[in-house]
């Protein structure tokens, strides 16, 4: 049983095979965090420690003892006003005007099976997979509720967190705060490493000490956003790659989050994730609810990169869906750094005949196909295909395209509308904007309110008959500006952020329960809704509008700490490189773009005979590791942002295939040799390159490393396969 409940102690314990997640009912009702860590027996309440402490208040209940004070107290879910000054995970504006929730415990159960979230994208599981420990708290006074989820997939290691808040009283309340995690710890010294960037430069791992104050990082755009990743790690201040102890917490959410850290006066840490508190006011209405966002924690006690494989894992097998969860995702060649808006009917057929000959699988026709849509000004709103662009129907090219035997594939942008559109101009109280305010335009387009069913539904009904009109089986949802006017003709101003989110998935479900068959990729101008919420509809996203090899590598890594490479979209594309200028080999840009779903971005008619040829080595070399690198085990093998080189390898499951990539980051007059320690090889077993025979041990290869050739031109890259000798 993952979830042990002792009745006489009141103590909770939740098993996972390498890790244990402790807590306690105390005798004033309190639930206090006892433990998360390494897998323990035993109790953990003698870690519970209590002394007079200045300034910090003592419950009403506990009499004159002094010693007793939430101030100091861990705590699974610590409310605003019980006298805990840290911050709360909970604010709850009450009928009276005051803000105070202080909870206690009410009961709890233990069920078979992982909880599930209305509306909400969550960890899945199959029954014998995952069990649910649900506990009720309330405050005996205001009546509000708070019900506590945990998941505990004890094979994976993972451990869910996600809280339902309900308005049991006779009056309404508004939540101004809610986490759906909460994580104490009595003691130890942390490094915070979060994932920060912007666009075309998204998710750079920033790796801080975690000192006495507060730390925030979060999203106020709408979405996850570019800038801050809803994910961080707690990782001890000596933890590496494969030693030491590390925490993940990721927000199954793609709209405005916020994760604070916290060390307080005693140098205890707390981690807060969940809703962003700024322009988050959600009213209750009495018998009303509402649902956080599910957290997901993990814990490794030898390292980053087990940790890694742990979410890995889980989000492939546990939050991405579909028929391609674990299927070998198509080979793609997008329109848009081909050619741009300039494209029509024809363009796009010579595309698909390249891919072709190329061995490519799919043609996917960019934006620009719609509307009055010749630029990004105009035109948003209105899915209607632009036959005289095309030349055709829709439904003639995408038979076309079939006839040469590829697959086609088509982008969208529904949550958006320009003011030069018929959608606007018919209706423009359904994009978001401040009544009497100039609204903020981002790429010249206004976002929609996603917030209102009709808006969805109408925006729903035109994108489905443009699916109807052919064999499409891939969508790019794209999302291209942050949410800066957040008010709704319709719906309570507090809940806007919120609820747009869940429209979007809305619209999403829907969209996968219509057509399950079509394989949906993510994208908000790349990496912009980069998080594990959007995976659950989309598996796979586009990672960044950055397509140069050299960023790749850092973006690529930055992404690695949470995201398998199965949901990472990216391309080969043109040299010079569109956003940097900078010119790499064709090898160089196939080997970075291979740690993830690959395909190619640009206009092969452009290239001269010996790189097509190239490239239809790279889409069967692909198509031949695709299974080791979308499921096997990804190991990180120098720092990009520091080292002299960028090395990752996947391992294939029971480590006897192995893929070595390297891609050198310097170059210098008489070089210094740099050796790249593999990692998940077998010790004992002897490895062959399959490109040379050369022969080693694994033992050898991970503890001396293998040299790299120095040899004179900037960013060579080297893929190296490795093989067990029977
Ligand atoms: C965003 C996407 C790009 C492309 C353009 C089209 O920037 O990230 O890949 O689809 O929109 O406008």
């Amino acid at each position: 049983m993952a979830i042990q409940y002792q009745r006489e102690k009141r103590i909770f314990t939740l098993h996972t095979e390498h890790t244990t997640y402790q807590m306690k009912v105390d005798d004033f009702g309190f639930l206090l965090h006892l433990y998360y860590g390494g897998k323990i027996s035993g109790d953990m309440d003698y870690l519970l420690t209590y002394y007079d402490r200045g300034f910090s208040g003592n419950p009403f209940d506990v009499g004159s003892n002094r010693t007793y004070s939430m101030d100091v107290q861990p705590q699974e879910y610590p409310g605003m006003g019980t006298g805990d000054f840290r911050s709360s995970a909970l604010i709850i504006h009450n009928t009276d005007e005051s803000d105070c929730c202080d909870l206690r415990y009410v009961k709890h159960e233990i069920k078979d099976g992982k909880y599930a979230l209305e509306g909400l994208p969550a960890v899945y599981a199959a029954q014998g997979e995952a069990q649910t420990l649900e506990i009720l708290l309330e405050d005996p006074v205001s009546k509000v509720q708070v019900l506590l989820l945990y998941g505990v997939l004890e094979k994976d290691d993972i451990i869910t967190r996600s809280v339902k808040i309900r308005n049991c009283s006779t009056g309404s309340v508004t939540v101004e705060k809610a986490a759906s995690a909460c994580l104490d710890f009595v003691a130890g010294d942390f490094d915070l490493i979060s994932f920060c960037g912007r666009h075309t430069m998204e998710r750079n791992l920033q790796r801080r000490e975690i000192g006495y104050g507060s730390y925030v990082t979060g999203s106020r755009r709408g979405t996850s956003s570019h800038q801050h990743n809803p994910g961080v790690i707690l990782a001890g201040r000596d933890t590496t790659e494969d030693y030491g102890s590390c925490y993940g917490v990721l927000f199954v959410y793609s709209g405005n989050f916020m994760c604070e850290t916290e060390k307080d006066q005693f140098g205890q840490t707390r981690v807060l994730m969940g809703l962003q508190s700024d322009l988050f006011h959600y009213p209750l209405a009495p018998g009303e609810a509402l649902t956080v966002p599910e957290t997901i924690l993990s814990y490794s006690g030898s390292g980053l990169s087990v940790l890694s494989q742990q979410f890995h894992q889980c989000i492939r097998d546990h939050i991405c869906r579909g028929k391609y969860k674990s299927q070998p995702r198509p080979v793609l060649i997008n329109s848009w750094e081909a050619a741009y808006f300039d494209f029509n009917g024809e363009t796009i057929c010579r595309l698909a005949q390249e891919a072709a000959e190329l061995g490519i699988d799919m043609v996917v026709m960019d934006d620009g196909w719609f509307g009055k849509r010749e630029d990004d000004n105009s035109g948003l709103g209105d899915w209607q295909v632009n036959e005289r662009k095309l030349g055709c129907t829709l439904g003639e090219m995408v038979e076309r395209i079939n006839g040469l035997g590829v697959k086609f594939g088509i982008w969208i942008e529904p949550e958006m509308v320009s003011e030069d559109s018929s959608l606007y101009r018919e209706h423009p109280d359904w994009a978001l904007r401040i009544p009497g305010r100039k609204p903020v335009r981002c790429r010249n387009q206004l976002v929609l309110d996603f917030s209102r069913k009709e808006v969805r539904d109408f925006i729903f009904e035109k994108i489905c008959a443009v699916l109807d009109q052919g064999n499409i089986e891939y969508v790019k949802w794209d999302m291209n500006r942050s949410i800066a006017d957040v008010y709704s003709m319709e719906n309570s101003q507090g809940k806007v952020s919120y609820e747009y989110v869940l429209g979007v998935y809305d619209f999403l479900e829907r969209l996968l329960q219509k057509y399950p068959d079509i394989l949906i990729e993510g994208c908000s101008g790349g990496g912009g809704r980069f998080d594990a919420g959007m995976m659950y509809y989309t598996p796979q996203i586009w990672c960044s509008d950055n397509t140069d090899a050299i960023d790749r590598t850092r973006i690529q890594y930055g992404t690695s700490f949470f995201y398998p490479v199965s949901t990472v979209g990216s391309h080969v594309s043109a040299v010079p490189n569109h956003q940097t200028g900078r010119s790499v080999s064709l090898c160089t840009r196939g080997v970075v773009a291979m740690a993830g779903t690959f395909g190619y971005e640009l206009d092969p008619g452009k290239l001269s005979d010996a790189e097509k040829e190239e490239i239809r080595k790279q889409v069967r070399q692909y198509k031949e590791y695709a299974p080791m690198i979308q499921s096997g085990k990804y190991y990180r093998l120098s720092n990009p942002f520091e080292d002299a080189y960028a090395a990752w390898m996947f391992v294939s499951e029971g480590g006897d295939r192995a893929l070595l990539n390297v891609v050198m980051l310097e170059i210098h007059g008489n070089m210094a040799v740099s050796y790249v320690k593999p990692r998940g090889l077998k010790a004992g077993c002897v490895y062959e390159d399959r490109a040379d025979g050369r022969r080693y041990s694994g033992a050898a290869l991970m503890e001396a490393g293998l040299p790299m050739p120095v040899a004179q031109g900037e960013y060579l890259a080297y893929q190296i396969e490795l093989i067990v000798c029977p």
